[in-house]
Parts: structure tokens; C-alpha cells; sequence
């Protein structure tokens, strides 16, 4: 039997216990998309934008209650200039029109990264999306843009020095569990699945810290041909997985 066949809404019927709580999505594979098809790669990041907009729904409605998706790494910006430019008007025409329909879907809407980095138009979009949809009881999405690892752990060192030595912190305060208080998913749980479209054997950078003991799963797809059908192989991927956490 399946564990994640589709009902009559197309919605799937799941096995509640062997649902990931939180889902990492390191969305790639748009390049590759356009350049099959010989069109700019810009194309691709449109078609992946549409693909996310239909696994976020997805993944909601199945009640994930945490989608992580990559949107954006702190190395991207060495792209190509005109590549960066279509890629910042992407996330804005997004962040104005599409961020608005998960509404409907009570989504909460988060950015993790250093938004410093952008544009006056698209931090103010960002801070507005967050903030119109931070009451809603819905799936909360991270969306990683000017995200990396690295910088997320060093800027969390920083914080918690600069508190040590103004006094709201003692050096015995630090732990496991503080240090996570410091990333910008602070307050979540760690991703139990992340999913790499694309078929790239690595991490790139991406919730190193949170991903301890995640469960991979790599898949062949380019991200603009991702389907909800490949979610659904993923998962069910996933809850085949004997997750011991060093255990026996
Ligand atoms: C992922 O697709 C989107 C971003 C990194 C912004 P890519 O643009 O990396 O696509 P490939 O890997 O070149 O195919
Ligand atoms: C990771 O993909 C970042 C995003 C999907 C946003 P990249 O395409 O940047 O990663 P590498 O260069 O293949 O490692
Ligand atoms: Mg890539």
C-alpha cells in the first residue's frame, strides 16, 4: 500500500507518523532547466518560481508545519550581474503578488538570511510579508535568501559574545541549545528531511548546524519539472528511514 496516495482532492493521505515535521528544499536545478531547452537562465528561475509556489501549497496542505526552501546563498551574488538583476526582480514581482495568495492558506511567512544586502524596496516587501502574515496558524515558510550557513553560525557567535560581555550572558550559559536560539531559526525544529532536486551530492551551504541528523534525499529532477508526485516519492523515501541519532 502506498503510504502516500492521492485522495480524491488530490491532496495525499498520509501516515501522520512518519510525516517530517520540517522540510528543507534546496531548490536547483533552474540553470540546467533552461539551458535544455535553450532559453536564458533566467526562464528557469521563472519556471522554478512557479514550482515553488506549487509545492508550498503542497507541502501545506499535507500539514508539513515547517518548509525551508533555498531560495538564494550568500555565494549566488558572484553570478553573472544581469543574472542577479532577473533574479531580484523575480523575488520582488513574488514578494508583491504570489506571497499574498498564501494567505488563503494561513502560511506564515518568514525570510532567513541577511537582508542587508538587498534593496530598499525588497527589504521593506520582505518586512511587510512577514509581518501581515506572522498571526496566521498556518505552515510557517522560511524562505533562505542571502542565506548561508557559515555566515548564519558566525553572526550567531558574534551575538552571543557581544551578549556575554554586556552582562546578559554567562560563558556557562552556552550550549547546544543556546546556540540554536542565536540562528535565524531560532525557536524551530530542526529539519527532519531536506530534499536536493538536481541531482547534486552536496550541501552548499545550507542549514549546516540544523541538519545534524537530517535525512537527505537527492533526486534527479531539475527543480522546474519538480512535481507534487516527486514530494510524495521523497516522502515516502523518508519514512522508510531508521533514524537512530547515534543510538542503536
Ligand atoms: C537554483 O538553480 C537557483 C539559484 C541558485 C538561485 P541554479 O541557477 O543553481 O540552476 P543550475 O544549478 O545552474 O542548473
Ligand atoms: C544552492 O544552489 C543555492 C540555491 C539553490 C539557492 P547552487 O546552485 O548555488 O549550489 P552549487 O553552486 O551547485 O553548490
Ligand atoms: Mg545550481
Amino acid at each position: 500500500m502506498a503510504l502516500f496516495g492521492k485522495s480524491k482532492n488530490n491532496s495525499a493521505e498520509v501516515n501522520p507518523a512518519v510525516l517530517p515535521v520540517h522540510i528543507g528544499i534546496i531548490m536547483d536545478g533552474n540553470g540546467r532547466w533552461a539551458k535544455k531547452r535553450g532559453l536564458p537562465r533566467k526562464a528557469g528561475h521563472s519556471a522554478g518560481a512557479k514550482t515553488f509556489r506549487k509545492i508550498t501549497r503542497y507541502c501545506s496542505d499535507i500539514g508539513i508545519k515547517y518548509l525551508t526552501v533555498y531560495a538564494f546563498s550568500t555565494e549566488n551574488w558572484k553570478r553573472p550581474q544581469d543574472e542577479v538583476n532577473s533574479l531580484m526582480n523575480l523575488f520582488k514581482s513574488y514578494l508583491e503578488e504570489a506571497l499574498a495568495d498564501f494567505k488563503d492558506d494561513s502560511i506564515v511567512v518568514r525570510f532567513i538570511g541577511d537582508k542587508s544586502q538587498f534593496s530598499e524596496d525588497l527589504r521593506n516587501l520582505m518586512t511587510e510579508n512577514e509581518e501581515s502574515s506572522k498571526d496566521r496558524d498556518g505552515m510557517v515558510l522560511n524562505i533562505a535568501m542571502n542565506y548561508g550557513s557559515r555566515d548564519e553560525i558566525v553572526r550567531a557567535v558574534k551575538n552571543i559574545s557581544a551578549d556575554v560581555k554586556n552582562g546578559r550572558l554567562s560563558e556557562d550559559d552556552i550550549n547546544e541549545q543556546l546556540v540554536s536560539d542565536y540562528l535565524y531559526t531560532a525557536g524551530q525544529p530542526d529539519p527532519d528531511l531536506i530534499i536536493r532536486p538536481s541531482g547534486e551530492y552536496r550541501i552548499s551551504n545550507f542549514l549546516l548546524w540544523q541538519s545534524a541528523y537530517t535525512e537527505f534525499v537527492i533526486m534527479n529532477k531539475l527543480w522546474p519539472d519538480f512535481e507534487k508526485s516527486d514530494l510524495d516519492e521523497a516522502l515516502n523515501i523518508y519514512s522508510g528511514r531508521n533514524r537512530r541519532y547515534g543510538g542503536v
